[in-house]
């Protein structure tokens, strides 16, 4: 009998987190070793699917951070503990963590690009990717949008962390500015070492990557996750197309020299 590769698996919820009023966090019972930068399609019968990143995994979890934007999202904010949800995957092509080893990393995040790069920081923190050093700079819009902050809180003990928000808030007492005016503070010396990871809105993708170029990085230090609308998620049915690129089998990760040239 032929396989269908569109057939998704059931995944009882086992933990629920509220994130921010918009967004949560569900923890499935499921699991294998994935890499970081990996996507599931997520679905409910007669609703829908759309791809979600994985946020975390482990041997028998996988949690997806999920913003409610839409149909699916919206009726996945109603889903309770015990309930199941259907995935299929994992698809794409994650982060090149090889290409990583023995170097020095910078992540960029902006807003809900911090949950695909989650895993990426929780295995770089855990010193399973041979990274030689770890520094990030997360940006929200504002406070009230900061995700996983109890998470950061325990990054920054271990890693050199920068956390801003937009524009100075009553009670804020951290850091304030877009990333971009974080990443010109970047120190420019031993930048051959460093490859760099940037992942959030379109905007502040390409500010962000600009910027790291004006540094002194080369384009092929640095890596982009792309998002784009999806329907199979297989390299079948064309929907995420751009020239010769599938993005959500070359992609979602993509080394800035490609990305840059897929533009629609
Ligand atoms: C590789 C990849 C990874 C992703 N990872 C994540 C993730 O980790 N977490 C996450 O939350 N999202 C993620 N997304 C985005 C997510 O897949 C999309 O937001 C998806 O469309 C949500 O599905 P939905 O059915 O809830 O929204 P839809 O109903 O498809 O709506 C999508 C967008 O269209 C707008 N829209 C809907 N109906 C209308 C209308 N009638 N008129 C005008 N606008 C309308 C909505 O406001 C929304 O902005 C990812 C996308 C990709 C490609
Ligand atoms: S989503 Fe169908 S080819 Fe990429």
């Amino acid at each position: 009998m032929i396989d269908n590769p569109y057939r998704p698996f059931a995944a009882e919820i086992i933990e629920l987190r509220r994130e921010t009023s918009a967004e949560f966090t569900m923890k499935v019972k499921a699991g294998a070793d994935f890499c970081p930068g990996q996507f599931f399609q997520v679905s409910l019968p007669k609703i829908g699917e759309a791809p979600i990143s994985v946020s975390s995994f482990g041997p028998d979890f996988i949690e997806f951070t999920i913003r409610a934007v839409g149909t699916l999202t919206n009726a996945l904010h109603e889903y309770r503990v015990g309930d199941r949800i259907f995935i299929r995957g994992p698809y794409g092509h994650g982060f090149p963590v090889d290409k990583f080893r023995d170097r020095d990393l910078l992540i960029v995040a902006g807003g809900s690009g911090l949950a695909p790069v989650r895993p990426l920081i929780q295995k770089s923190l855990a010193g399973e990717l041979g990274i030689r050093s770890l520094k990030l700079i997360i940006g929200f819009k504002n406070s009230e949008g900061i995700l996983f902050s109890q998470q950061i809180e325990e990054w920054a003990k271990k890693s050199d962390l920068t956390l801003t928000i937009d524009k100075a808030e009553p009670g804020w007492s951290g850091k304030t500015g877009l990333v971009t005016e974080h990443i010109k503070k970047f120190p420019k010396d031993n930048l051959k070492n460093l490859e760099a990871v940037v992942v959030g809105p379109t905007m502040m993708m390409k500010f962000s990557t600009a910027e790291l170029v004006l540094l002194g990085l080369k384009e092929e230090q640095i890596w982009v996750s792309f998002e784009r609308l999806m329907s199979c998620g297989i390299g079948k049915c064309g929907h995420c197309k751009i020239d010769y690129t599938y993005v959500c089998v070359d992609g979602p990760v993509l080394n800035y020299p490609h990305a840059s040239r897929l533009i629609d």
